[in-house]
This record gives C-alpha cells, sequence and structure tokens, in this order.
C-alpha cells in the first residue's frame, strides 16, 4: 500500500520520522518536511519501518548522492544532504538527545565543528567477503553489497592493527585532540587518570605538556604499542576501567579525569566512582549522543556544571558525530 505523509525530523541513526494513523513509521533517504510516498516493510507494535518511492517536495538541501552504492551499502545516511544540512542535523542529533534523554534544559552546544574534507576521509574500512567479492553488508543488515570503491575510504593503508581503535577523520580528530590540549593546558600540570586511552595518543600529549597521566585501556595490543612508541612516562594500564578506576581516584585523587567510552557510554560503575570520588574536571569525549545524554544526566544531577559541549564531524556522510563536553564540579556542592 502506498501511503504519503510528511517528514517531521530525522532521528539519529539517519531515519525520517513520518507519523501514520498514530504510529511513528521510519523511513531512510529522505530529509525533514519532505512530502514522500512510502510502503511499510516492518510493523511492530509501536512503531514501523518504511522505504520511500518516490519525493514529492524535495528539501532545498536535497542533492545527487555521489556513490552508486549509497541507499544498498550501510556505510553512509546522509549523501542525499548538502554537507551545510548534514552538519544541522548533527547539531539537532545531539540538542535533542540532551534535552530528551538527559533531561539538561539551557545547555548551550556550541555550533559543530565541520569540515573542508567531505570524502576519502577514513583511514579504515571493514569489507567482508563472498566468494572473490569484497563487499559491505547492506542496509538491510544481512545482504552483501559487493564494491570495488568507497567514497569516503581514504585508500592509504594504516600500519596498525585492525583490533587497535583509530579515530576516522585525521584532520578533524586532530582539532579535537588539539581544543582538549588547549583547554587542559589552562588548569597548569593537574594529574590527570585517561580512562580508555586506547594507543594513548592524547595520553603521550598530556605527559608532553608536564602533567603526571595514567592512561587505562582494557586492549593489551593498544597499550603495547603504547608503551613501545611514546617516549614519555606514562603510567600505562591494561584493565576494565569499570574494575580499577575507584581504585585510581582514591589513590591519585586526580584533578582532571578523560573518558571515552565506546558508543555505550560510562557503566555504572563508572559514574559511581566519579560522582564518589569527584575529581574537579571531567573531559567527556563520546561518539554517541544518546549514552552521552544520559551519563550527563548522572553527572549533573551530582554537582557538575556543563561549561562547554563542543560537536565535532568526524564522519562526513553519515550520522556519527563526536561529541567533548567540559563539566567542572560545581565549587558550592564540593562539601
Ligand atoms: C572510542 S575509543 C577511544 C580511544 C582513545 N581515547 C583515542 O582517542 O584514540 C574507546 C577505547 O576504549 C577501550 N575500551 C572499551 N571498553 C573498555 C573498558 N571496559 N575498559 C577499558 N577500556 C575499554 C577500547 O578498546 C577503545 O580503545
Amino acid at each position: 500500500m502506498l501511503i504519503t505523509e510528511s517528514v517531521s525530523n530525522i532521528a539519529f541513526g539517519g531515519h525520517g520520522v513520518v507519523r501514520h494513523e498514530g504510529k511513528v513509521v521510519f523511513v531512510p533517504f529522505v530529509l525533514p518536511g519532505e512530502k514522500v510516498e512510502f510502503e511499510i516493510t516492518q510493523s511492530k507494535k509501536s512503531h514501523a519501518f518504511g522505504r520511500a518511492l518516490r519525493i514529492l517536495n524535495a528539501h532545498p538541501d536535497r542533492i545527487t548522492p555521489k556513490c552508486e552504492y549509497y541507499g544498498r551499502c550501510g556505510g553512509c545516511q546522509l549523501q542525499h544532504a548538502s554537507y551545510d544540512l548534514q552538519l544541522k542535523l548533527k547539531q539537532q542529533f545531539i540538542e535533542e538527545a540532551l534535552t530528551r534523554i538527559g533531561k539538561l534544559q539551557n545547555i548551550l552546544v556550541s555550533p559543530i565543528i565541520g569540515t573542508k574534507h567531505q570524502w576519502a576521509y577514513r583511514r579504515r574500512i571493514k569489507l567482508h567477503k563472498q566468494g572473490d567479492q569484497l563487499g559491505f553488508i547492506g542496509v538491510d543488515n544481512s545482504s552483501f553489497v559487493p564494491v570495488t570503491h568507497c567514497e569516503i575510504d581514504s585508500g592509504q593503508s594504516l600500519d596498525l592493527d585492525p583490533d587497535i581503535f583509530v579515530q576516522a577523520h585525521p584532520e578533524q580528530s586532530e582539532k579535537l585532540y588539539g581544543d582538549l590540549l588547549n583547554q587542559i593546558k589552562q588548569l597548569g600540570t593537574p594529574k590527570i587518570l585517561d580512562l580508555y586511552c586506547g594507543m594513548g595518543i592524547l595520553t603521550a600529549r598530556l605527559a608532553a605538556l608536564g602533567c603526571e597521566v595514567t592512561g587505562i585501556e582494557l586492549n593489551a595490543k593498544a597499550i603495547a604499542w603504547a608503551q613501545k612508541n611514546h617516549a614519555h612516562p606514562i603510567r600505562w594500564v591494561v584493565a576494565d576501567v569499570a574494575k580499577v578506576m575507584a581504585g585510581y581516584l582514591k589513590r591519585d585523587r586526580p584533578a582532571v579525569v578523560l573518558v571515552n567510552p565506546p558508543r555505550t557510554g560510562l557503566n555504572p560503575e563508572v559514574t559511581n566512582a566519579l560522582v564518589t570520588y569527584r575529581p574537579k574536571h571531567i573531559f567527556y569525549t563520546s561518539c554517541m549522543p544518546a549514552t552521552l545524554a544520559r551519563d550527563l544526566k548522572i553527572l549533573v544531577e551530582a554537582g557538575y556544571v556543563i561549561e562547554q559541549c563542543q560537536p565535532y564531524d568526524l564522519f562526513p556522510q553519515t550520522t556519527h558525530v563526536e561529541t567533548v563536553v567540559t563539566l567542572c564540579l560545581n565549587s558550592s556542592k564540593t562539601s
């Protein structure tokens, strides 16, 4: 059955939100305000999924996707939007998560930092093999889409174990690290706990500023790489942050804690340890607005003030967005 409705907004993940007969239908590859003809592909109790068949009034920022695989391969979700609109949508994802999930009002989210390099920025892509073909898993999460090239892959070889995390966009991740370092420099040379430190790119630069740093990371290969490649004296710890961080907070009393968790965010042991030992400054780098908002709610309720919330676009053409939040303990609530 063909249905015609208007798209109210775009949800995180890139699906257009359409309301039809009291249900929300998620329709990918549409834009806010567009009137679309679509069919339902999957119906659940509370919501449904649909496929757009015709756009009846295109958004003025709708553009022709550059990649021939777009819409089939699951890698990109926003190639049909101008880059300006992509940035606006990402800004909204964060603002909405903070108000809806975090129940945080009056938080000023700084304008997202975009990039001129909107293509060929990825240092790494994950390909699958079927027979002698290489490809991606499709948008439906099951089909195999053979590809011969990828528009967002830089194609440069990266001499690093694939199990070790590396930020996607060299230019943008450099801006993010640089901004973080500048903020920390303002605090002198504080004692720092760098949680989820990966291969220690930032950790080493903090040590170079003269800070006493402990980096904690679960992946032993990442720490082995860090020990081999960084000369500064840093205490490297291979461990689950949730299991060991309370001990380090209690013994060392660092003034600054950096967290950069995976998409799942901070688990309750981590937020509990933070609100128990109350480091003066927390810098939270997040790749997932929903879990960031959930965790910020806990920290704000425990007396932290959000001083800055800065999004960065490290993943043009996709809905991913990176955010750095600067938190400081409210001095009137420290006792
Ligand atoms: C988003 S990456 C951040 C890496 C690093 N901060 C950087 O900028 O390159 C998250 C890191 O957390 C690590 N990780 C995931 N779960 C962990 C846990 N429970 N304890 C410690 N590290 C963990 C992952 O191995 C990964 O290196």
